[in-house]
């Protein structure tokens, strides 16, 4: 949730820290801060509440020594204690001599902190990570070597950490960690640790992603060490996002980039997965046992995806399929033969995590992880991956990553179906073409939807709250575009199955209040809109010709495809985009929110 960033290159480390917080500033904007080695052996720490654009402006009133090409860099999504510049990272020892920026939790914070002040160790901020800088700074007055130091620190800790440490008497710089991501790497400008390659991306070819307790510094050598002794480095990865992927272009916004993007990636996805879908090679190929039931876990997004594929899943395959909130895994009871699958595009987020180990670590289940990140934490735990292919996502609210999860869990559903004999080839082929017609169907919705929204969102700004409808397959749909709209423009929105209406919620419509409706042509809606329009609500239908919103077109058979209405996504992407910029909101950095939630 929050973004770290660590350099030691042969030039000023600002002209690196700055471009790549920027590019990290999605993953937390509550504050952001560097500390940069000085040459006079000294450390500078500039910190600033906001964004990155009001640390830069303070920049210039740096009147100390000069700064040299070590440094580290820090944007935070607040957990431990307000948004203060106090509580903002980097984070110092006593005597400014060590310096800290940290991802992560650290659950035993409170006792080490009354340890620490019990020792005379005097802290400046609430933070959790505080806590860690002054544990260095312990252990190095005893050990006298930095590397030594930060390893003996991080054996106190229980928790998750990404972490750079940089030492001003020498400029070493320590970076290490354990449940969080972090990835090292070398290029032309000298040498890199990020927590998302998204920021380094323009400076390096290939990276080293950190295994749980290692400890690497970045010298001459990268010097790798687990918490004990020294470690092998892992294999090098090539840094597969390229600069232009993660720069707006023309765009006025990354959600408005992200939302365009989507008919190429449903095109890309189809291609790598079409061939395998018939003759079942996708989900043999991840080698996991033969089908029979599953297990899914995911959050926000992600689990409305997940809700498409479990649709699927038992409408095609009559698979019996559960679907949990990963942070409510708790109440879930496991059967044998049971294949666990976790959903969620950053791979990192702390309640599928959590989750994963409660439910599929305990029962012996099998894991299959579907991320856009073969890196992450959860690809690292996981049985099987299948990776989602979005690129980079740099929209807080997801966009083409719910597209890509969906398209990717029906290809490897309708493979594994191939596979365990519960659909025939001839179906199974028929249904790929189907898949096959759908990134032209998506840059359709897109035109429709661009002409469309921008009056019909016009009317809506003085709206305090919203209903989505649905039924069926449609109902997924409805729930991403309520939790779109809530995201982007802080107004109330809230999805029902058309048919629960009469059941209470009826009781919210009055005279103009708006009812996006998916009508994916179920015959029981328009009784269930009667209703609606009854009271002189102001219903938008996203649906076939005859909508409002006229996005879905004839297809050859009759009835939605066992996805649903996949197109409908589209309107209400660009609904809660385009009424959130009427609003004046912040389209890529919403508040109160973080790209990636690493905490439960
Ligand atoms: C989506 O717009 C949200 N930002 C959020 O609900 C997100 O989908 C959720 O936090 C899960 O994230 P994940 O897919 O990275 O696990």
């Amino acid at each position: 949730m929050c973004g770290i960033i660590a350099c030691r290159t042969p030039v000023p480390a600002l002209e690196f820290l700055l471009p790549g917080l920027r590019r990290l500033e999605y993953r937390g904007y509550d504050s952001a801060g560097v500390a940069v080695h000085t040459t006079t052996g000294a450390i500078a720490r500039l910190r600033a509440v906001g964004r990155i654009e009001t640390l830069q402006k303070r920049l210039p009133g740096w009147a100390g020594p000069d700064l040299d090409g070590v440094g580290i860099g820090h944007t935070r999504w607040a957990t431990h204690g307000a948004v203060t510049e106090q509580n903002a990272h980097p984070h110092n020892d006593c005597s400014g001599r060590i310096s800290l920026v940290h991802n992560g939790i650290i659950d035993n914070a409170g006792e080490l902190r009354a340890e620490l002040a019990a020792a005379g160790h005097v802290f400046e901020s609430v933070v959790d990570s505080e806590v860690i800088a002054h544990l260095v700074e312990d252990r190095f007055d005893e050990l006298g070597d930095l590397r030594a130091a930060v390893r003996a620190a991080l054996t106190r800790l229980r928790g998750s950490w990404a972490l750079a440490v940089l030492q001003g008497t020498t400029g070493r710089l320590v970076v290490a960690a354990h449940r969080s991501p972090l990835v090292v790497a070398r290029g032309e400008h000298g040498d890199f640790a990020a927590s998302d390659p998204a920021a380094i991306t323009e400076w390096v070819e290939h990276l080293r992603v950190l295994r749980d307790g290692d400890v690497v510094e970045l010298a001459d050598e990268h010097r790798w060490s687990g918490l004990e002794a020294p470690l092998a480095a892992p294999p090098a990865v090539p840094c597969t996002w390229s600069a232009e992927t993660v720069q707006l272009g023309d765009y006025r916004d990354f959600m408005a980039k992200e939302i365009d993007q989507q008919p190429q990636v449903a095109a890309r996805i189809l291609d790598e997965l079409g061939p395998g879908i018939v003759d079942g090679a996708v989900w043999t190929g991840l080698g996991l046992p033969p089908l029979r039931r599953i297990h899914m876990l995911a959050c926000g997004t992600s689990l409305h995806a997940g809700q498409v594929i479990a649709g699927l899943l038992r409408r095609v395959g009559g698979i019996p399929v559960t679907l949990s909130v990963a942070s409510e895994v708790d109440e879930e009871i496991l059967e044998a033969d049971t294949l666990t699958v976790a959903i969620s595009q950053s791979g990192e987020t702390a309640d599928v995590l959590r989750a994963v180990e409660g439910s599929s670590a305990a029962s012996g289940s099998p894991l299959l992880a579907l991320t856009n990140n073969p890196h992450s934490t959860l690809a690292r735990r996981a049985d099987a991956v299948l990776s989602c292919s979005a690129g980079p996502e740099i929209a807080v609210a997801a966009t083409k990553t719910f597209l890509s999860q969906v398209l990717t869990g029906v290809g490897v559903a309708l493979s594994g179906l191939v596979a365990c004999g519960r659909l025939d080839t001839t179906r199974a082929r028929a249904l790929v073409t189907e898949l096959d017609a759908l990134p032209d169907r998506l840059a359709t919705a897109a035109l429709t939807a661009n002409q469309l929204l921008p009056t019909l969102a016009a009317e809506l700004t003085q709206a305090s709250g919203f209903l989505f409808l649905a039924r069926g397959t449609g109902l997924p749909y409805a729930a991403e575009g309520a939790l779109k709209l809530k995201e982007l423009t802080y107004r109330w929105a809230q999805s029902y199955p058309a048919g629960e209406l009469k059941h209470g919620p009826l009781a919210l419509v009055e005279a103009g209040t708006p009812v996006i409706v998916i009508d994916d042509g179920d015959p029981r809606m328009p009784g269930n809109l009667a209703a609606v329009q009854a009271r002189g609500a102001r219903m938008i239908s996203i649906g076939g010709p005859g909508c409002a919103v006229p996005v879905i077109l004839p297809r050859a058979t009759a009835g939605p495809p066992p996805w649903g209405p996949l197109e409908t996504v589209v309107p209400l992407q660009v609904l809660a985009r385009t009424l959130a910029l009427a609003l004046g909101r912040d389209i890529d950095k919403p508040r109160n929110l973080a790209k990636s939630v690493t905490v439960e």
